[in-house]
């Protein structure tokens, strides 16, 4: 268990199976993007250390939800930017490195698959406490080389939270969303 910095009342500590239906409460009043029973089930039983939730007076106020992957997918490790055209290496050097990166090299790479916080307590350091331990978790517990998320391009809330931790817009998705709104992929390898 764990204080969130500048709120002091709020906890952080790692869901159970009990605390489903508040998280799923707090996802349904805080983003478009929601999911079925079974997936945060799933999510729980697979990365329990990694679902993390913020309690206030008994209430979860806020969560987060992350997994763990292989990918050979040089931006999603933090190799490439596709959003840097011209690097130093120059354009044949990033090709030939993706190439190798593509057919040699698996890296395990954690995934924020949603945060939310409910409004009323938001800015308050909630978020960033929720994402500050989940790095660490996935770090300590996988060892893994970076942390990537998508994030709508207009959500600049999150944008701001994820570059005040060093998260780099890396790749643009168009059309991520069911509205048809792009994703960022931010991606995160310096983890200290
Ligand atoms: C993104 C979210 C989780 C941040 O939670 P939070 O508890 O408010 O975050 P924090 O208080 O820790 O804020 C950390 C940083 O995020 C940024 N930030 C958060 N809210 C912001 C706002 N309204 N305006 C500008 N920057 C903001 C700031 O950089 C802030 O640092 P600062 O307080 O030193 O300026 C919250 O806004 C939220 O739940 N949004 C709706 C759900 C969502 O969009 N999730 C992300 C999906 S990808």
């Amino acid at each position: 268990m764990l204080d969130s910095g500048r709120n002091l009342q709020a906890t952080i500590r790692c869901a159970n199976e009990g605390d489903i239906s508040s998280v799923m409460e707090v996802n349904m009043r805080t983003l478009p993007e929601n999911y079925w029973y079974g997936f945060y089930k799933y999510v729980l039983e697979r990365w329990g250390d990694l679902f993390l939730v913020a309690e206030i007076k008994g209430s979860i106020v806020g969560y987060i939800m992350n997994r763990v992957e292989d990918t050979r997918d040089p931006v999603l490790y933090g190799r490439r930017n596709e959003l840097v055209k011209y690097e130093r290496r120059g354009k044949l050097g990033i090709i030939v490195k993706s190439i190798k990166s593509t057919f040699l090299e698996s890296h395990k790479v954690g995934h924020v698959i949603s945060i939310a916080v409910l409004l009323e307590y938001r800015k308050k350091g909630i978020g960033s406490s929720l994402l500050d331990e989940a790095i660490r978790q996935m770090k300590a517990n996988y060892g893994v080389d970076a942390v990537y998320l998508e994030v709508r391009v207009s959500n600049y809330d999150a944008i701001s939270l994820y570059e005040k931790f060093g998260f780099r817009k890396a790749r643009v998705i168009r059309s991520y969303y069911r509205d048809g709104e792009d994703a960022y992929v931010m991606v995160k390898d310096d983890l200290g």
